[in-house]
C-alpha cells in the first residue's frame, strides 16, 4: 500500500487514503461592554478600528486554492449550517469551493474548513435550473456531473455571513445563513426566455435537492416532496473525511417567491413527475449512492427571485425542519445577513486595532485570519443524537493536532467562553466515550496523528484560569486516561505504545504493543509528543495538588531525550548526486528496543527531501515533518534541548539554518513555534526578523495565501504574530515580539484593556527590534509575558529600533523552562 502511495502527489495521496481506508476499514499497519468602548474612543480618538468597521477587511477567499481548503462560504462563528457553492474538483474541495474554473454542481449547507483529509461534508446539494429545454422537467440535468455550470467570471462575492456568484445558467445565487439554517437568494433573468447553458429555455425555474454529499459516501436514505408546499425534506447516512464509522445528517427545505408548477424526485439521471417520495421509509427500495433526491419546478418568479430556506439537523428531519422554521420564519434574506454581520462584528470587536500605515493586504490577512479561527469547532449543541446530555457539544475537531498549537491558545483569549464551552464538549466526550478525541469529525472520531493532544488543549486552559463549569477532576481523569490506559484500538484515540513508554522511556522503532493495535509508525514524533502531554500533565497535577503524580509525569516529559542520538550527522543525497548536508550533529533519530538507534535522514519529510513521505500511511518514524523539525520540539525543557545541542550560539545557528535552509515548512502547524523559538536562546528579534519574512511572503491576503490546508489554525497563528504574542501551547507562557500594528488593545474577562504600543513604530517595518519595554509603566525585561496580562489587562509599551538589543537576552529575562523555571510555567 504504502509504495502505491508514495509517488503520488500529497492531496491525492490523501484522497487515495481515505478511500482506501473508506472501502476496506482495514487498519493501516501501517479558534463588552458597550459603554466602556465609548468611553475608550472617546479617549483615543477614532483610530482604533473594530467591531463593523472590520468586517469589510475580511476577505473569506483567502486559502481558496494552492491546498489551503478554507470555506469561504455563509456562516456563524463556529456555525453548524456552513453555505456555499460546491466545485467538482476532487482533489480541492474538502470544503466545497475552489477558486479555480472547475463547475459549479450546487450550493450545500455543512462544511468543514481548512481540512486536510476527503472531501468533508456538502451534504444535500440544492440547484436551480433556470428552466428545461423543451420545457420538459425530464429534459433537465439532474446528476452532479451532468447539471454543473460554469462560474461568470469575477463574480464570486464572500463576506463574513454572506456568498454569492453567478452561474452560465443566468442565475445569481446568494447566501446566507444562521445557526442551522441556510437562506439562498436565486436571481433569476427578468425574461420569459432564459439562456442555460447552451439552450435557451422558458423561465420555468427547477429547483432539485440531492442527497449525494462531497465525498459521495451516501447509504441509502430517504427524501420526499410535498406537492402542496413544494417542502422537500429527507436524511442520509455517509461516511466521515478523516475517521471511521458513519453519521446520519437531516434536512427540510422550503421554497417562497414562486407558483409551484411540478414536483417529483430523479434516481441518477431519470425524473419522475408522479413519484413523490424515495427511500426506506414504507418500502424496501434503498437509494443507490451517487445523485438521487427531489425536485421543484415552479412558474415564472413573480419579482424574478426564488428564497430557499435549508433547515440542518443530526436528530432528526422533525427537527430540521424546527431549525428553519424557529431561526428564519419569514425568510427575509437581508434581516439574516444582517443578523450574520453582527454576530461576526461582536465576535471579532474584542480586538481594536491602530491601522495607521498599514496597507489593505496586511490588514485583510490579519482580519481575515482571525475570522477564519473562529469557524471550527462547530457548535452542534443539541444536535448531538449519540448521546443526551446538557453539556455543550462541538464537532470538527478537526484535528486537535494542528489546533492545539494556537487556535485554542487564541480563543482562550479572544472568546474565552466559547473556548471554555468546548473543553466542556471535550469532556462529555471522553465521559461518554471513554477517551479525548484527537481528532473528531461528523461524530465520529478522526484518525491520531501523533500523541493525545487533548490533554495539552485542557493544560492550556487549565493555567489559564478558565474555569466555568468545567470539571477539573473529570478533565484530570481523561488525561490520566490518555496516559495510562491504553486502547485496544489506538487509531483515533488514546496512545499506543504505552508499556514501552513507561519501560524504555520511548517508543521503540521495532515496538511490540500486547495491548493495543494501531499504525505502529512514527516513533519519533509520538515519542516527544508523548513526552510534551505528559508534562502537561504534570501542570495539571500540580495545580490540582497531586505532588506525586506531578514528579511522576514530569519524570516521563524528559523522554525526549533517549531518543538523541548525538551522533547522527546530517548528511543525505538525492538520487546519484553527491553526498551533501550540513555540519550540524546530533539529532533525534528512531531506537530500537535493545537500545541500538537506527537512522531516518534527518532532512527526509522535509520540502528538500521526499517531502511526502511521511503521513499516516508510511512507514517512517516522523509523521508530517523531519528529525531536523521535531528535534526541537521540546517546548517543556528548551534550556535543557539547547544544552543539548551544544548551547545558546549553537542553537541559535541550527535554528537559523534550520528557518533559511529550506527544511521548514511553513504550511504545517509544527512550524509556528520554532518561529518564536530564538527567544529561548536569547535572540528574541530573531524570532521577530522570521515573522516579518513569512508574513506577508507566506502568509498574505492573496486567494493563495495560505502556505498549507488552514486547519482554522494557520489563521490563528498568523493573528498572534501580528499581535506580537505567541502562546506555548499548555503553558501559562507567551513569547513577545513587536506587533506588526502600531498599537492593539485587546478587551479583557474583567473588563479591562490588554494594551501592547509600539513606540518607534514605522509601517515599513524596519525597527522591528524591541530595545526597551515597560510593563504599566515600570522596565520589563522579560521577552515573554504571563496569562494575567490578558485577563486583568496592563499596558505593554514596546520601543522599537532597527538592530538587536540586550533586551531579553539575559537569562532572567528567557521564557521559562522545567530545568531552570519551573516554578514560572
Ligand atoms: C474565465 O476565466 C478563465 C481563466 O480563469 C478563462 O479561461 C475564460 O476564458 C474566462 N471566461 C470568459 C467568458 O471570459
Ligand atoms: C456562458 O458562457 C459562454 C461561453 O463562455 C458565454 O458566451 C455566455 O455569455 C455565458 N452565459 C452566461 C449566462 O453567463
Ligand atoms: C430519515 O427520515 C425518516 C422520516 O422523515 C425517518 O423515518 C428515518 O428513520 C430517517 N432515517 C434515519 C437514518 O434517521
Ligand atoms: C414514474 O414512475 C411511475 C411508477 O413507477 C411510472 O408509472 C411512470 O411512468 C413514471 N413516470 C415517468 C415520467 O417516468
Ligand atoms: C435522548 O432522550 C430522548 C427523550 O427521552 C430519547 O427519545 C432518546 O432516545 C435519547 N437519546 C439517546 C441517544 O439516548
Ligand atoms: C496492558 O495489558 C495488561 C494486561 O492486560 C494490563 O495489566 C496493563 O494495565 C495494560 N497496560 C496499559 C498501558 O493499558
Ligand atoms: C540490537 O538489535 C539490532 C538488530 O537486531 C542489532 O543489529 C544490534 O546489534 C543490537 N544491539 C545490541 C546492543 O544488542
Ligand atoms: C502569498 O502566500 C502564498 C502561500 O504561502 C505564496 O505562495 C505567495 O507567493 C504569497 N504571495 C505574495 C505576493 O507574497
Amino acid at each position: 500500500m504504502a509504495p502505491l502511495l508514495a509517488g503520488v502527489p500529497r492531496v491525492r495521496r490523501m484522497l487515495l487514503l481515505g478511500v482506501l481506508l473508506a472501502t476496506s476499514c482495514i487498519l493501516l499497519t501501517l479558534k463588552s461592554p458597550a459603554s466602556s468602548r465609548k468611553v475608550f474612543t472617546a479617549l483615543v480618538g477614532a483610530r482604533f478600528n473594530t467591531g463593523e468597521g472590520v468586517l469589510k477587511y475580511v476577505n473569506p477567499l483567502i486559502g481558496t486554492v494552492n491546498g489551503g481548503h478554507v470555506f469561504p462560504g455563509a456562516t456563524l462563528p463556529y456555525g453548524m449550517a456552513k453555505a456555499v457553492a460546491d466545485v467538482n474538483n476532487w482533489g480541492e474541495t474538502a470544503a466545497g469551493f475552489v477558486s479555480d474554473d472547475s463547475k459549479i454542481a450546487g450550493f450545500s449547507h455543512l462544511h468543514d474548513s481548512g481540512t486536510g483529509g476527503s472531501p468533508s461534508l456538502g451534504n444535500f446539494p440544492i440547484f436551480l435550473h433556470p428552466g428545461c429545454p423543451e420545457d420538459d422537467f425530464q429534459q433537465c440535468q439532474y446528476t452532479r456531473a451532468s447539471r454543473a455550470v460554469d462560474r461568470v467570471n469575477d463574480t464570486t462575492e464572500a463576506r463574513p455571513g454572506y456568498f454569492s456568484i453567478g452561474l452560465n445558467n443566468s442565475i445569481r445565487a446568494e447566501m446566507t445563513a444562521t445557526k442551522h439554517t441556510t437562506l439562498y437568494r436565486f436571481n433569476l433573468p427578468a425574461a420569459s426566455q432564459v439562456q442555460s447553458k447552451e439552450d435557451v429555455v422558458l423561465n420555468r425555474p427547477l429547483l432539485l435537492v440531492d442527497l449525494s454529499d462531497l465525498a459521495n459516501s451516501r447509504y441509502g436514505g430517504n427524501v420526499q416532496v410535498d406537492p402542496e408546499t413544494g417542502r422537500i425534506s429527507g436524511n442520509g447516512t455517509f461516511n466521515p473525511s478523516f475517521g471511521r464509522g458513519k453519521y446520519t445528517a437531516h434536512f427540510c427545505a422550503d421554497f417562497r417567491g414562486a407558483a409551484i408548477w411540478k414536483t417529483g424526485t430523479f434516481l441518477d439521471v431519470k425524473a419522475n413527475d408522479t413519484v413523490k417520495a424515495l427511500g426506506d421509509v414504507g418500502s424496501d427500495f434503498r437509494i443507490p449512492s451517487g445523485s438521487a433526491g427531489a425536485w421543484v419546478q415552479f412558474d415564472r418568479a413573480a419579482k424574478n427571485r426564488i428564497t430557499a430556506r435549508v433547515g440542518l439537523s443530526f436528530i432528526s428531519v422533525d427537527q430540521a425542519c424546527r431549525n428553519a422554521e424557529e431561526e428564519i420564519p419569514f425568510f427575509e434574506f437581508d434581516r439574516t445577513l444582517k443578523d450574520a454581520e453582527k454576530a461576526w462584528a461582536e465576535k471579532l470587536s474584542v480586538i481594536e486595532v491602530d491601522h495607521s500605515g498599514l496597507d489593505v493586504d496586511l490588514l485583510q490577512t490579519f482580519w481575515s485570519g482571525l475570522y477564519r479561527a473562529l469557524l471550527s469547532p462547530q457548535d452542534y449543541t443539541g444536535e448531538n443524537y449519540l448521546w443526551n446530555s446538557t453539556e455543550p457539544y462541538f464537532d470538527s475537531f478537526y484535528c486537535i493536532w494542528d489546533s492545539f498549537r494556537a487556535q485554542h491558545p487564541l480563543l482562550s483569549i479572544v472568546d474565552p467562553q466559547e473556548q471554555t464551552r468546548m473543553v466542556r464538549a471535550l469532556l462529555d466526550i471522553y465521559k461518554h466515550e471513554g477517551y479525548l478525541p484527537d481528532c473528531r469529525m461528523s461524530f465520529t472520531p478522526g484518525y491520531t496523528q501523533g500523541g493525545s493532544n487533548a490533554d495539552v488543549v485542557l493544560a492550556d486552559a487549565f493555567v489559564k484560569g478558565l474555569k466555568e463549569g468545567i470539571d477539573w477532576d473529570l478533565a484530570y481523569e481523561a488525561v490520566i486516561t490518555d496516559a495510562e490506559v491504553e486502547p485496544k484500538d489506538w487509531t483515533s484515540v488514546g496512545r499506543g505504545g504505552i508499556e514501552s513508554w513507561k519501560s524504555y522511556g520511548y517508543i521503540p522503532q521495532d515496538d511490540e504493543d500486547n495491548n493495543g493495535t494501531g499504525p505502529m509508525t512514527r516513533s519519533i514524533s509520538r515519542t516527544v509528543e508523548y513526552a510534551y502531554e505528559d508534562f502537561s500533565i504534570a501542570l495539571m497535577a500540580r495545580g490540582l495538588g497531586k505532588p506525586i503524580e506531578e514528579k511522576k509525569y514530569l519524570e516521563r516529559s524528559r523522554n525526549w531525550k533517549n531518543l538523541f542520538n548525538p551522533e547522527q550527522e546530517d548528511q543525505y543525497r538525492i538520487n546519484d548526486d553527491p553526498v551533501t548536508g550540513s555540519s550540524f550533529k546530533g539529532f533525534l533519530q528512531p531506537r530500537l528496543r535493545n537500545g541500538t538507534f537506527t537512522s531516518q535522514t534527518p532532512r527526509l519529510c522535509s520540502p528538500i527531501y521526499e517531502q511526502h513521505v511521511c503521513y499516516f500511511d508510511t512507514q517512517y518514524e516522523t509523521y508530517e515533518g523531519s528529525p531536523w523539525l521535531y528535534t526541537f520540539y521540546v517546548p517543556q525543557d528548551m534550556a535543557s534541548l539547547i544544552t543539548t545541542l551544544g548551547g545558546k550560539e549553537a542553537f541559535i545557528e541550527r535554528l537559523s539554518y534550520f528557518h533559511s535552509s529550506g527544511i521548514i515548512y511553513m504550511g504545517n502547524e509544527q512550524s509556528f513555534l520554532p518561529t518564536f523559538q530564538f527567544h529561548y536562546g536569547g535572540r528574541p528579534g530573531l524570532s521577530s526578523y522570521w515573522v516579518h519574512q513569512y508574513i506577508p511572503d507566506q502568509f498574505n491576503a492573496s486567494v493563495n495565501g495560505i502556505p498549507g490546508n488552514d486547519d482554522c489554525a494557520m489563521g490563528a497563528f498568523t493573528t498572534f504574530a501580528f499581535m506580537g504574542f505567541f502562546p506555548v501551547a499548555g503553558q501559562n507562557v507567551y513569547l513577545l515580539t513587536p506587533p506588526l500594528f502600531r498599537e492593539v488593545r485587546l478587551k479583557t474577562p474583567t473588563g479591562n484593556y490588554a494594551i501592547i504600543r509600539n513606540i518607534g513604530f514605522d509601517a515599513r517595518y524596519e525597527n522591528i527590534y524591541v530595545q526597551s519595554a515597560r510593563l504599566n509603566g515600570k522596565p520589563y525585561t522579560k521577552s515573554w509575558i504571563a496569562h494575567d496580562f490578558f485577563y486583568n489587562g496592563g499596558l505593554l509599551e514596546l520601543t522599537l529600533g532597527k538592530e538587536e538589543s540586550t533586551w531579553g537576552t539575559r537569562d532572567d529575562d528567557l521564557p521559562p523552562s522545567m530545568s531552570t523555571s519551573y516554578q514560572d510555567m
